[in-house]
């Protein structure tokens, strides 16, 4: 018997849930403690199972929904409650955006203490088969004795999940997850490969195979007679990034996506940074062209730029653009993508932005329009040490409300700036995780 068994933990209550916390679990108060209830929603009655207790909250899970919400909805997912990958299935897509829009208002002015003049539309687009970049993992479970493929587990983060298809990943590859399990199963070194990594193209799709011994010649064999029958190009990564081969040991092929609006192609390595959802990328981009309001006097600096998305299309309406990105291969893949889409006005810099020593000299003075689009750490050194003078308009690209809250504060207190339209991003639906675009004026 367990802990939790003993001291009578696992009593079942009814309860009325409130809200929904920022990662999807409904959140109810019992005898003024904070119960996390996962499968539950506001509005709704359920009897809850409790499955921890803590000295300042409680976790517990759904056991019966006396009273559902008008928002719940049937998951699509067979795995969905056992994958971490997604964690808002149960709910109405229109309730997800909104409510990461709360979320996002919420931490701006709980951290920043900073509120939008104007909220825009989400930006949203297709809620299924989205994703084409993952890092999935694989593990040989000898108990088993099978391969797992898939995202983490959602309540033991470090299990496998035990899933046969994904729903929101690409269906070349999400409706190909059993049979990747029995092709890694079949290989001589199967508890030797501890992730795949998925990247998927306008053309291709390719997979990226982890291995930590080297693999035979019939393990080839197998891979490639798969890679053959399935049209997934199948890559090999035996050490760094830089490691990484075709099947026959030759340099991988690039990847491409476009922006039609732009009429730019930009050409990626399977392990570059891009945005995982292609369709909402173009329409994200769009609408930073259009908030950045550019017209041909404009010099814009766009910093964390990756490979161009950004960069490119906004040479095509400015007079020119420097672009800044710490990973050197990123900087080398944005200047040829200038190159293959014949553009002169844009220029990159390698440049590590949360590094103390930065002559900020060369990225002040020359720019009116400002760019961000930073990692989940945010942009706060920068925004602190960057003369911020001559930038009229700045807009900011989030993946992380709390340093998009925390950033937003310092530009409109410190800064200057009016916090002028914020606009959430539907980038991963089912997930808890939230884009959103933030635009500030002198
Ligand atoms: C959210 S991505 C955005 C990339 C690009 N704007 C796009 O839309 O594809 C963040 C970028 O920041 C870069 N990055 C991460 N750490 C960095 C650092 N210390 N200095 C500069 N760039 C960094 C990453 O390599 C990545 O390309």
């Amino acid at each position: 018997m367990s802990n939790l068994q003993k001291n009578n933990q696992f009593s079942t209550e009814d309860v009325q849930i409130e809200s929904l916390s920022h990662e999807g679990r409904g959140v109810a108060r019992i005898n003024g403690k904070t119960v996390f209830v996962s499968g539950a929603l506001p509005g709704e009655s359920v009897a809850i199972n409790y499955t921890r207790r803590k000295p300042k909250f409680d976790e517990a899970e759904v056991q019966e929904i006396k009273q559902p919400s008008p928002n719940r909805v049937e998951a699509a997912c067979n795995h969905f409650g056992l994958c971490g990958g997604c964690s808002l299935q149960h709910v109405d897509s229109d309730y997800q955006i909104a409510h990461k829009q709360a979320v996002v208002l919420e931490q701006l002015s709980h951290i920043g203490n900073v509120q939008p003049q104007k909220i825009i539309s989400p930006i949203t687009g297709n809620i299924w088969a989205y994703r084409f970049k993952a890092r999935l993992g694989v593990k040989y479970v000898a108990k088993k004795n099978k391969v797992l493929v898939g995202f983490r587990e959602r309540k033991n983060p470090s299990f496998i999940a035990d899933i046969d298809e994904c729903l929101v990943l690409d269906s070349s590859i999400g409706k190909r997850i059993a049979e990747l399990k029995l092709l890694i199963d079949s290989l001589s070194i199967r508890s030797k490969i501890p992730q795949l990594e998925v990247a998927i193209g306008e053309s291709e799709s390719v997979i990226i195979l982890r291995h930590l011994e080297n693999l035979s010649t019939e393990d080839i064999a197998l891979l490639d007679a798969y890679s053959i029958d399935s049209g997934i190009v199948i890559l090999l990564q035996g050490g760094n990034i830089n490691s990484v081969t075709t099947l026959h040991g030759s340099k991988p092929n690039f990847l491409d996506y476009n922006l039609p609006i732009e009429d730019i192609r930009i050409q990626f390595s399977p392990m570059d940074f891009t945005q995982v959802n292609p369709e909402i990328n173009q329409k994200m981009v769009e609408k930073v062209v259009e908030f950045l309001e550019l017209h041909n006097r404009d010099t814009v600096l766009d910093l964390f730029c990756g490979l161009g998305n950004f960069t490119l299309p906004i040479a095509r309406h400015s007079h020119f653009v420097t672009g800044v990105e710490g990973a050197q291969r990123q900087v080398d893949g944005a200047i040829k993508n200038a190159e293959v889409n014949g553009i002169s006005n844009a220029e990159f810099k390698c440049i590590d932005l949360y590094s103390d020593n930065i002559d900020y000299a060369q990225l002040s003075g020359k720019y009116n329009k400002l760019l961000l689009d930073p990692p989940r750490s945010g942009a706060k050194e920068v925004i602190s040490s960057l003369n911020m003078d001559k930038i009229q308009k700045l807009v900011y690209v989030s993946c992380n409300p709390a340093t998009l809250a925390r950033d937003a504060g310092i530009l409109v207190k410190e800064k200057g700036y009016m916090f002028k339209m914020l606009g959430v991003i539907d980038m991963f639906p089912h997930t808890s995780h939230v884009e959103s675009v933030a635009v500030f004026d002198k």
